[in-house]
């Protein structure tokens, strides 16, 4: 797709219907029941987050007497690694590192330090990368960087300390998340990426604020649609701000231009500022979603194999990798699993919302973002 200018913009057209190449799949790799490949592992590191932001981890469910994961169901990093060595041997080439937060697991260099060092069946290094919240960052970034971490995502909500935190509601200041975004960028932790979780009524004002914010420098700023994750965020569509208006606000103050895809199946839909000065992404998983490219793995912190981020329940790894089974056998039972999958819940929601309400779903600070 060439990049082109839209005056009225409508980004439900900018989906993967538009991406020319199909999805790499070479010969041999391994397809689920719907033909998308495994290409991404998403990893949750730990369950706990010292934010409580209000789509995410509600205080009113996550208070003094959640139960967290004990320390002994966590896998550890070498059942971590071991695990990812089999998602790798069948065409993973990207793992993001999640949580939780993933910057509170206990000497997360190290787990990164071993992940770094293995290769894609291409003979490729990973892709690895990691979301957190910024409120470590400024001072973990230099020994993420020297562990081998390859760039990083920073969530961020808003510019305005009093949104902000009525958002993580915790108190936590704007600045600090700023500052450890430069930091990442002052140790080559790029592209540095930004996401911003839109719900209505509490943060769409930042909109423009944030797009300002960014514009003109390498920071890729990308709209989430808030979406109903687990069952605890009370979510209702009213509080969802579609991307088309996203967009449609942003390009009113700062004209953009729609521009491809880097891959099939990418989440965000990409945007660039006109005068050339950066891009923005919107990621659009309730009003146009893209399932239908979906190669992401979910690997939860005590070692269940999710196939779907609005899946019920996972496969319990785990227990395969303590009961002594062999990597062959924890291979073949990650092939059978993905053969299997035909998971689409954001496109099924679209025509189904009501009665998809009733399902039981997983968290997704405990699954990973
Ligand atoms: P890049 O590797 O940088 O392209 O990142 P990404 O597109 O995988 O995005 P990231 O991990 O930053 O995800 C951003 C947000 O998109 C997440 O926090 C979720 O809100 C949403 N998201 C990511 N993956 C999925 C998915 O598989 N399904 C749905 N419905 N939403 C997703
Ligand atoms: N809707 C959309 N994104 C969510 N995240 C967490 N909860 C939600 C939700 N309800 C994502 C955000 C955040 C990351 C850690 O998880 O992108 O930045
Ligand atoms: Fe923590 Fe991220 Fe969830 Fe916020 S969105 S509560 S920072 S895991
Ligand atoms: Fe993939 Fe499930 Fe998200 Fe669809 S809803 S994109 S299948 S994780």
């Amino acid at each position: 797709m060439s990049a082109k200018f839209i005056p009225v913009v409508d980004v439900r057209h900018l989906h993967t219907s538009q991406v020319k190449a199909p999805i790499g799949a070479p010969s041999g790799s391994l397809l689920d029941s719907l033909n998308r490949p495994l290409r991404d592992l998403r990893i949750s590191v730990t369950d706990r987050c010292n934010f409580r932001c209000v789509y995410c981890m509600p205080k009113q469910v996550f208070d003094k007497n959640y139960a967290f994961l004990p320390h002994q169901s966590l896998l550890t990093f070498e059942e971590i690694t071991r695990i990812a060595k089999t998602f790798i041997a069948h065409g993973v080439e990207k793992i993001r590192l999640t949580g939780g937060e993933p910057l509170l697991r206990k000497n997360i260099e190290t787990l990164i330090e071993m992940l770094a060092n293995l290769k894609t069946t291409s003979g490729r290094d990973l892709d690895l990368t990691l979301t957190t919240n910024g409120s470590l960052l400024a001072k973990k970034a230099q020994s993420l960087k020297d562990a081998g971490l390859k760039r990083i995502t920073v969530s961020l909500d808003s510019l305005d300390d009093a949104i902000f935190k009525r958002m993580n509601d915790v108190d936590f200041a704007v600045a600090d998340v700023l500052e450890g975004i430069e930091t990442a960028h002052r140790v080559g932790l790029s592209p540095i990426k930004v996401n911003m979780v839109v719900k209505g009524g509490m943060n769409d004002s930042e909109i423009v604020p944030m797009a300002r914010r960014f514009h003109g420098t390498p920071f890729i700023l990308r709209f989430i649609e808030y979406m109903d994750v687990g069952a605890s965020n009370g979510w209702k569509m009213d509080e969802v701000i579609p991307s088309s208006e996203v967009i449609r606000r942003i390009h009113a103050d700062i004209p953009l231009v729609e521009i491809a895809p880097n891959y099939a199946g990418e989440t965000a839909s990409r945007w660039r500022y006109a005068d050339g000065a950066g891009e923005i992404g919107v990621i659009s998983s309730v009003t146009q979603a893209f399932c239908r490219d979906c190669t992401r793995a979910r690997l939860s912190t005590e070692g269940k194999l999710y196939t779907c981020l609005f899946s019920g329940s996972g496969h319990d790894l785990r227990t395969l990798v303590r009961g002594g089974r062999s990597d062959e056998e924890i291979s073949s039972t990650v092939a059978q699993i993905w053969r299997a999958r035909s998971d689409r819940y954001s496109e099924l929601r679209t025509v189904q919302t009501l009665e998809l309400k009733q399902r039981t779903k997983v968290e997704m600070s405990y699954i990973g973002g």
